[in-house]
């Protein structure tokens, strides 16, 4: 949640502010604004709304600076709006801070201010820790570095924060503790901020910044402490990513260019790992890992949203295919139940961006219960891979759109690998399934590719139930997931309610909900479960519901009996998943462009939620 950059160097720095808070949007679009030092003034432009308006905005105004910070606000304390906009400045003019994160004690470290006679301009949790430090700078007559270090000791809650004084033109101040921050390392010159995204086109060595660390950056000069005041060793990294990967490449949202990407995200995934002419699945993480992934008397795999669905989808294979009991949490209720975790229990996390609180905290204390974290990560060096003992990452490249697509298909792919080479070496799967199944996993990019050849069938089912005020989700085995995440998809893009559910549960409360006007979806390719759940089709069609159907390429039984049909080419029902999400996700990009919605940025969403 809330993107931030910072520049400091040589050259202007409004418009690589402007520009990286552009790429940073995903993060957050309620409100944006910059904070600028030139000629010994603090100017501060801010504006409710996307990054385009506070653009808009400062058109006249003087921009003119070498130094500056700027922020794009997913709003956590107070609504929307232009005052609670970051930057803050203090009570003295003097400071200017752009916070990411919550300071969960604002409200009493704000009374002990305002009876000190601080006045507030926000409703913000931010501008009371601003004002904090500018009162602890003034009492102590220490530096402003100094005067942090004491404050971030007081405070509880997650922040990265960048700041600035008028008085020292040289020097951007930034600190971390559960929010990330990347430093990009040019010559004479830094830039900061929350993800790789706006540095890279300046710079490939930058410097994740640990949490507890404070960082003094000038232009020609990088400085890392920890709270105690001792000097950290500032660990420079090559980043692995292309402009080109960061943009819509000709597209028209981000959302759709990563949907048509995951042919070659499937494929990045695979290449290099799945070796079908040796037999062999090579994943480093695994191999060192080996006999504790081998004798784990239980799994236990933790995330959100989209990658939640991706754990379950996991339980159903690691279970088939390494017979190791399996549960999954939502991260957020993991944490806070007191899990009992016993001696060898391993952990998967699974996180597209690496960042998310929920995941990362739950990690942390699950980590402190002494259980083995195994990380399947999309974002290279995020938190969650570093804090991970070992993982994999998915490879899916760089996902923008707030809707995950790719990541998600990159995900399953991972997991897949990770069971049939834990099964096999197990011997909890015959040889002849193993190599069955690894054909099949090679063969997921070409079939992808198939679906995304035509859309237009898709494109007129959108249309055609774009009105609808509700929409059911069912699919059983390994498809139940697929359907949870359909659900997911149409909620967040085209604000249509969704329920996913198992399709044999229906009957013991949706079903209640069918009738003429209802469009039940039914994920039923063919697997062990499609007798079944043709029964479950009968059953809606004989209470007038409407029928989509996302079936098998070959299958003449499911068409006849849906009002629509989506194809998806035949594969092993525990790669299926990866095919048949494919017309799901497009399904509710077009849903969301029928009804005129901003797909890649949804209302009130974030890309990376760091906030618990
Ligand atoms: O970055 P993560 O995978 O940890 O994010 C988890 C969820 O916030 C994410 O999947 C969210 O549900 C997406 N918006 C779904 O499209």
């Amino acid at each position: 949640m809330c993107g931030i950059v910072g520049y400091i160097g040589q050259r202007e720095a409004y418009p690589i502010i402007l520009k990286g808070l552009k790429r940073l949007e995903y993060r957050g679009y309620d409100s944006a604004g910059v904070a600028l030092i030139g000629n010994n003034k603090l100017n501060v432009y801010k504006k409710k709304g996307k990054v385009a308006e506070l653009e808009e905005y400062a058109v006249g105004k003087d921009v003119h600076a070498n130094i500056g910070i700027g922020h794009t606000r997913w709003a956590t304390h107070g609504e929307p709006s232009d005052r609670n906009a970051h930057p803050h400045i203090s009570n003295n003019g003097a400071f200017a801070l752009i916070h990411n994160g919550i300071i969960e004690n604002y409200v009493l470290i704000k009374q002990e201010l305002v009876k000190k006679g601080y006045t507030f301009k926000s409703d913000t949790d931010s501008e009371v820790l601003l004002n904090f430090i500018e009162d602890i700078k003034k009492n102590n007559n220490c530096t402003l570095e100094e005067a942090l270090r004491i404050a971030l000791k007081r405070v509880v809650g997650a922040y990265c924060i960048l700041l600035i004084d008028v008085n020292d033109p040289t020097t951007i101040i930034a600190a971390r503790k559960g929010s990330p921050l990347v430093i990009g390392i040019g010559k004479n010159e830094h830039f900061l901020a929350s993800d790789a995204s706006p540095i890279i086109e300046y710079t490939k060595e930058v410097v994740y910044v640990n949490d507890y660390e404070i960082a003094i950056v000038k232009s020609d000069e990088l400085i890392l402490k920890n709270l105690g005041n001792e000097k950290q060793t500032p660990y420079i990294t090559k980043l692995d990513m292309d402009l080109a990967e960061i943009e819509k490449g000709g597209y028209e949202h981000f959302m759709l260019k990563e949907i048509n990407e995951q042919p070659d995200s499937i494929y990045d995934c695979l290449r290099g790992r799945l070796l079908l002419h040796d037999g062999k699945i090579v994943m480093s993480g695994i191999e060192q890992n080996i006999e504790i992934l081998k004798n784990a008397p239980r799994i236990i795999i933790v995330a959100c949203g989209t990658s939640w669905h991706a754990g379950l989808i996991a339980e159903y294979v690691f279970e088939e295919l390494c017979r190791t009991p399996v549960e999954v949490e939502y991260a957020s209720e993991f944490r806070y139940r007191n899990p009992v975790i016993h001696k060898g229990d391993v952990i998967i996390a699974i996180s597209q961006s690496g960042e998310t609180a929920d995941t990362l905290v739950a990690l942390e204390s699950a980590k402190e219960k002494g259980a083995f974290i195994f990380g399947v990560v999309n974002a290279v060096g995020s938190s969650i891979a570093r804090l991970s003992h070992a993982g994999a990452y998915t490879h899916a490249g760089p996902e923008i759109g707030v809707a995950s697509t790719k990541a998600f298909t990159g995900q399953l792919t991972v997991l897949i690998m990770m069971a049939l080479k834990i099964g096999y070496a197990k011997a909890t799967i015959t040889h002849e399934r193993y190599i069955q199944l690894m054909k099949d996993l090679e063969s997921v990019p070409e079939k992808v590719k198939e679906i995304l050849k035509d859309t237009t069938n898709i494109q007129h089912i959108a249309n055609k139930y774009k009105d609808a005020s509700d929409f059911l989700f069912l699919g059983r085995g390994y498809n139940f997931p697929i359907a949870l995440e359909g659900a997911l998809k149409l909620k967040e893009i085209s604000y249509i309610h969704a329920e996913g559910y198992p399709a044999a549960e229906m009957k013991h409360g949706p079903i209640a909900l069918v009738e003429e006007k209802l469009p039940v979806l039914f994920v039923a390719t063919k697997d062990s479960y499609y007798q079944k759940i043709v029964s479950n089709v009968q059953e809606i069609k004989a209470r007038k519901g409407k029928v989509i159907a996302v079936a098998t390429a070959d299958d003449n039984v499911i068409p006849n009996m849906a009002n629509d049909v989506m194809f998806v080419p035949d594969a092993d029902e525990i790669i299926a998943p990866l095919l048949s999400v494919i017309p799901l996700q497009l399904l509710s990009y077009y849903v969301g462009i029928a009804k005129g919605y901003d797909v890649d940025k949804p209302r009130n969403l974030a890309k990376s939620v760091t906030v618990e």
